[in-house]
């Protein structure tokens, strides 16, 4: 992409260049891989969004390292405020003893964290560390710690490198903000509203 080349038509600025993600991927694995030198470490990755970073990080990160996925839902945008959250897919492997690193694309409020990092001490974690591309700490409602933040990011919507809008941008390599009229525009076919 050249400058002065829009990054794609539907975004309105890119708040975070893919290269400067690619670079500080790199950074977070090395402070990672440093601090679990010696340990089973097992990362624990929050569908969706966390995808994309878990898949870089993983990348880079020396061997040998595990990867589970858990997906977790609010029980509807309506009632997100209160904090109630379920899992909509469990992990598939026991986390008992293991030192876990989860792997979130943003934390906002930190209800979703607060939820999961609970659950996972609950089940008898030796270790837990939290790995965000990007941390919104204006947005938090409860607290949060995350050891490794990729970038700060202000108040502001944003999409790519696993962030959705309706489910589409994800996979944008760069972190950006929409334009106000794709927002208003109504959801492609097949994908149905959240619940
Ligand atoms: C997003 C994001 C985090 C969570 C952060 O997930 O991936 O998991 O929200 O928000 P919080 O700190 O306010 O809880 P979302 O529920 O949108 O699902 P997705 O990853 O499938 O897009």
């Amino acid at each position: 992409m050249g400058i002065g080349e829009p990054a794609h038509p539907d975004v309105a600025e890119v708040l975070i260049s893919a290269e400067r993600i690619q670079a500080r991927v790199k950074e977070l694995a090395a402070e990672i891989a440093r601090d679990a030198a010696g340990q089973d470490l097992h990362l624990v990755v929050v569908l969706r969004g966390g995808v994309i970073l878990a898949a870089d990080l993983v990348r880079e990160l020396p061997p040998p390292v595990s990867m589970d996925f858990i997906a977790i839902s609010s029980y509807g945008s309506e009632t997100r405020s209160s904090g109630v959250v379920r899992i909509v897919k469990d992990l598939e492997d026991t986390v008992e003893g293991r030192y876990v690193v989860v792997v979130e694309d943003i934390v906002d409020t930190g209800l979703t964290l607060n939820y999961l990092t609970n659950l996972l001490r609950d089940r008898g974690v030796a270790a837990l560390e939290v790995c965000a591309l990007l941390d919104k700490p204006t947005a938090r409602r409860v607290p949060a710690e995350v050891r490794y933040v990729g970038f700060t990011v202000p108040e502001a919507f944003v999409v790519g490198y696993g962030l959705d809008y309706k489910q589409r941008y994800r996979g944008l390599p760069f972190v950006g903000t929409l334009r106000p009229e794709v927002q208003e525009s109504p959801a492609p076919p097949g994908v149905p509203p959240r619940l």
